[in-house]
């Protein structure tokens, strides 16, 4: 077993503090999906949809990576093959859990686009309403996040990547929005061992070949020592 790929969801961030999205007590039960990750949303009221995102950001500045990161950056780090990480999440506690070139297949909250010629720049901590972009002045900055109805970003190198997987993991996520719900059967497709970690069985988990439930702190480290003291 040579390459893997790990999509990770907002379950992995949950022991850091970051909220998900489909929980009990989650983000898309406090707000409407359509007035906060939708261009129409953002069409019809930019201040609330920068106010969601400098709050998330400032959420995420300070939150810190937990075990279930470090163990993906150990992983890397030691696994004799390669090791890519795809993120649904637009945190950076991957990154700050010392991951390297991570995929943020949803875009992240570090960074700004504009929404009329399309540069992308850092984004400063608060972004305001009418923002302007820095390259064509027009005041369209919004975060550089996907919204449903926009394409993820990154998806024929991850569709490569899938192809050629030995070993494809899905952690904390629910399976409930494509494509990424669809990289199991992808990668399963391609003749890869699949695994789902998660804390709660997902919507698609009947198309893994193995599940471990339980907090991703604890089932991800254990599941990377399983893997590395597996090595030749
Ligand atoms: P969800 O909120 O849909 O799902 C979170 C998953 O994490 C669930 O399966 C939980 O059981 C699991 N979970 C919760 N706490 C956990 C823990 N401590 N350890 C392990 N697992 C835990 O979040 P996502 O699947 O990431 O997209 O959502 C996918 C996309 O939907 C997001 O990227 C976002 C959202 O709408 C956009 O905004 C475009």
């Amino acid at each position: 077993m040579n390459k893997i790929v790990i999509l990770t969801g907002a379950g992995i961030s949950a022991e850091s503090g970051l909220g998900t999205f489909r929980d009990a007590d989650g983000l898309w039960a406090r707000h409407r999906i359509e007035d906060v990750a939708t261009p129409e949303g953002f069409a019809r009221n930019p201040g609330l949809v920068q106010g969601f995102y400098n709050e998330r950001r400032a959420n995420a500045a300070d939150a810190a990576p937990n075990a279930a990161h470090q163990a993906l950056a150990r992983l890397q780090q030691d696994w004799q093959g390669d090791v890519i990480i795809v993120t649904q999440n637009v945190d950076d506690l991957h990154e700050k859990g010392g991951a390297q070139d991570v995929l943020h297949m949803h875009g992240t909250l570090a960074g700004a686009l504009c929404g009329n010629c399309g540069h992308r720049w850092p984004s400063p901590a608060t972004m305001q309403v009418d923002e302007p972009c820095p390259a064509c002045q027009a005041p369209a900055a919004r975060p550089d996040v996907v919204w449903f109805g926009e394409m993820p970003y990154f998806m024929e190198e991850i569709y490569d990547h899938l192809a050629e997987a030995d070993l494809f993991a899905a952690i904390g996520t629910s399976g409930q929005v494509y494509p990424a719900a669809n990289f199991v059967q992808e990668a399963a497709i391609s003749g890869a061992h699949t695994v789902e970690l998660n804390l709660d069985p997902s919507a698609v988990v009947s198309n893994f070949a193995e599940t471990r439930f339980g907090p991703a702190t604890r089932i991800v480290p254990e599941w990377v020592d399983e893997l590395l003291k597996g090595q030749p």
